[in-house]
């Protein structure tokens, strides 16, 4: 069993090419946008941060990398410290996170998508998917708009499959942009073949989990969006101003 977040490194992805947020997106990042009062990807550094992950990770392009470092530096103002590596082309979020596998160096991993904001610490998430050590965790949120995400098949309370981005969502339960995965994600990743979209997809390392009995679902509490589209860009803006993060 491993109990301490410390034991845990952080990945966030921050790569993409933005185009639902073009021209916004056409000479910077997503993730460098504003947020409330901060740029996008200050939110989950401090989720990781908050929950006891010093050693953190970020994907992102080629394009603006250097950006991120002018912003972020060596993370010291955060109280953490940052690593970068460069995902030459968006091939998907799965093939972004197997830029991480020498980062992480055999240890657990929480995973965040830099366009996630959301309400709660994710503290306890975390320590319990620590505790369970060689099971991957996915948060949930019930969403009125389900076809925009990965989607949870629910049998019962139990998620038997997810399905990307369905048209007809089995369930309202989307699959939230925070997952956690035990060491050998990676060798899950070289098994997976691109989508219909030419990605690698986080559904697919999720399902395979799943296949093996090893993936435990949470409801994640208080409110979450993504952002990557001008109604959730500004829906996470409001969200924001109405109640920061805790
Ligand atoms: O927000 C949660 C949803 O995120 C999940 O429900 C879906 O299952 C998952 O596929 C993803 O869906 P999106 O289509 O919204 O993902 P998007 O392409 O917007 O990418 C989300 C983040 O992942 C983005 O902020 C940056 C990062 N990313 C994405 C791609 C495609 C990378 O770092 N590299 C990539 O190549």
């Amino acid at each position: 069993m491993i109990s301490s977040s410390s034991n845990c490194v952080g990945i966030i992805l921050a790569g993409g090419s933005g185009s639902r947020l073009h021209p916004c997106t056409t000479v910077t990042n997503k993730h460098l946008l504003p947020i409330g009062e901060m740029p996008m990807i200050f939110y989950p550094i401090r989720k990781l941060v908050a929950a006891g992950v010093r050693d953190i990770l970020i994907v992102t392009g080629t394009e603006h990398m250097g950006d991120f470092i002018s912003l972020l530096g060596s993370g010291k103002d955060f109280e953490c410290a940052l690593t970068y590596r460069v995902q030459d082309e968006a091939g998907g979020i799965a093939q972004a996170l197997a830029l991480a596998e020498r980062f992480t160096n055999g240890q657990p991993m929480c995973v965040m998508l830099g366009d996630n904001i959301f309400e709660r610490p994710v503290n306890a998430l975390i320590a319990q998917f620590l505790e369970r050590a060689d099971t991957a965790q996915i948060l949930l949120k019930e969403v009125p708009d389900a076809e925009r995400f990965g989607v949870a098949v629910m049998e019962g309370r139990r998620v038997v499959r997810i399905i990307e981005k369905p048209e007809s969502p089995p369930s309202n339960y989307a699959v939230t942009g925070v997952y956690c995965y035990p060491p050998d994600v990676f060798d899950i990743i070289r098994t997976l073949a691109p989508s219909e979209r030419g990605e690698l997809e986080i559904t697919d390392v999720n399902n395979a989990y799943l296949a093996q009995g090893r993936l435990h679902a949470a409801v994640l509490e208080g409110y979450w969006s993504d952002a990557g589209t001008f109604p959730s860009l500004a829906r996470a803006n409001e969200l924001v101003r109405q109640s920061p993060p805790l």
